[in-house]
């Protein structure tokens, strides 16, 4: 990916300065960009995965391309001891966050009565629970010290209409943006904000390996969908995406609470945004689609460092 210039933001330089951002699942795809647009307007940003040397990697490679300052950290948020020690690590690094983007997950296109336990504990287990210890454990410290912050969870349009054939993520991604609405109540007179972005398709490595198995790259048309039936004719761009974040991160928002918004050109309105198409599937798609998904599944957990 091109790193971005300044003119791919809507935002004057230093915007984000003073304001310290932690992007789970950081290191690649939505959050990596996220990540690009709060460190160049001058937050302290950091990124955890589970793979150190994708993080720490793409840490160097945001601050090559603009300074400043992006840690890499590697952590598994299924794990509520290792999310503790890693916001003690942070608040040690210079004090509170004041922002937190749950962003990571993990999301594969299965017909729902193929899942084992195992296959519905692997997403649920990063999206539900993950996201929501990684929310406490930030929340607790802010609370306790009058810090005032902004919480933006990564979810999808699924939310609303449901996910066939993600149904472990569909589910998942519904409860968090439960919890971000109680808690937009719950934790806003402590000035501890939570909105939700729900994006459409925006080709990434980890997204297509897993839901759009063997078309990787074949942005136009591919297992979500025909994208000439999006009403913009297209996938979206990243810049969109980051802008949107950086809005909602920055106190100047700060009356925007308990929100959800949709970025995905009204897909969802005009074609329901998600699988349903793969109906049409029979057992020798499915077998392709998950042989393919587990060699990417093999290949990333090789990678892993925790
Ligand atoms: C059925 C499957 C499967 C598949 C895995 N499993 N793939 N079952 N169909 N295609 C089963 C396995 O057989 C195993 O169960 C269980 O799931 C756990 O598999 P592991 O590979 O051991 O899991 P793990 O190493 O924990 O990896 C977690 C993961 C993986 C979620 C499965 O995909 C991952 O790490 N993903 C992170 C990145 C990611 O998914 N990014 C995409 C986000 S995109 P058994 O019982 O056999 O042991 C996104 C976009 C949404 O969310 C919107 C799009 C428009
Ligand atoms: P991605 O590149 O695969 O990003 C997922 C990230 O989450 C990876 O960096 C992964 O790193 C991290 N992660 C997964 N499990 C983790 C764990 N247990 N602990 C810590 N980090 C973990 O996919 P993406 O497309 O950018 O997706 C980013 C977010 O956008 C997700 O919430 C996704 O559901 C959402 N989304 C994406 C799209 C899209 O079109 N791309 C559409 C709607 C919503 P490790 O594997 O190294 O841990």
């Amino acid at each position: 990916m091109t790193p971005f210039s300044m003119d791919d933001l809507m935002f004057r330089p230093g915007l984000m300065s003073g304001e310290r951002i932690l992007i789970t699942g950081g290191g690649t795809g939505l959050g990596k960009v996220m990540a690009e647009a709060c460190l160049m307007l001058g937050a302290t940003v950091y990124i955890c995965g589970r793979r150190g040397g994708v993080v720490e990697a793409s840490a160097r490679e945001l601050m090559d391309a603009h300074g400043g300052r992006c840690v890499g950290l590697a952590c598994d948020i299924r794990v509520p001891e290792a999310i503790e020690a890693m916001l003690d690590q942070i608040w040690a690094d210079g004090g509170a966050l004041t922002g937190l983007v749950n962003n990571a997950a993990g999301n594969f296109i299965s017909r729902t009565e193929d899942l084992s336990p195992r296959a519905f504990d692997a997403i649920a287990n990063i999206v539900f629970r993950g996201t929501f210890f990684v929310t406490q454990g930030c929340g607790k410290r802010w609370i306790a010290e009058g810090q005032k912050a902004s919480v933006v969870s990564i979810l999808t349009t699924w939310i609303w209409n449901g996910g066939p054939f993600t149904v472990p993520s569909a589910m998942s991604k519904a409860a968090v943006a439960t919890m971000s609405q109680s808690l937009a109540v719950e934790w806003g007179s402590h000035g501890i904000r939570f909105n939700n972005i729900a994006p459409g398709p925006f080709p990434t490595e980890g997204m297509s390996a897993r839901l759009n198995p063997g078309g990787e790259g074949q942005e136009r048309s591919n297992a979500y969908g025909d994208m000439s039936a999006n009403p913009m004719g297209r996938v979206g761009d990243m810049r969109e995406l980051a802008n949107l974040a950086v809005y909602l991160l920055h106190p100047l928002s700060a009356y925007v609470n308990g929100q959800t918004i949709a970025i995905d050109g009204a897909a969802w309105q005009a074609t329901g945004g998600n699988f349903s198409r793969l109906r049409a599937w029979g057992d020798a798609e499915w077998k392709a689609a998950r042989d393919s998904i587990q060699r990417t599944n093999e290949k990333d957990r090789a990678q892993r460092t925790v």
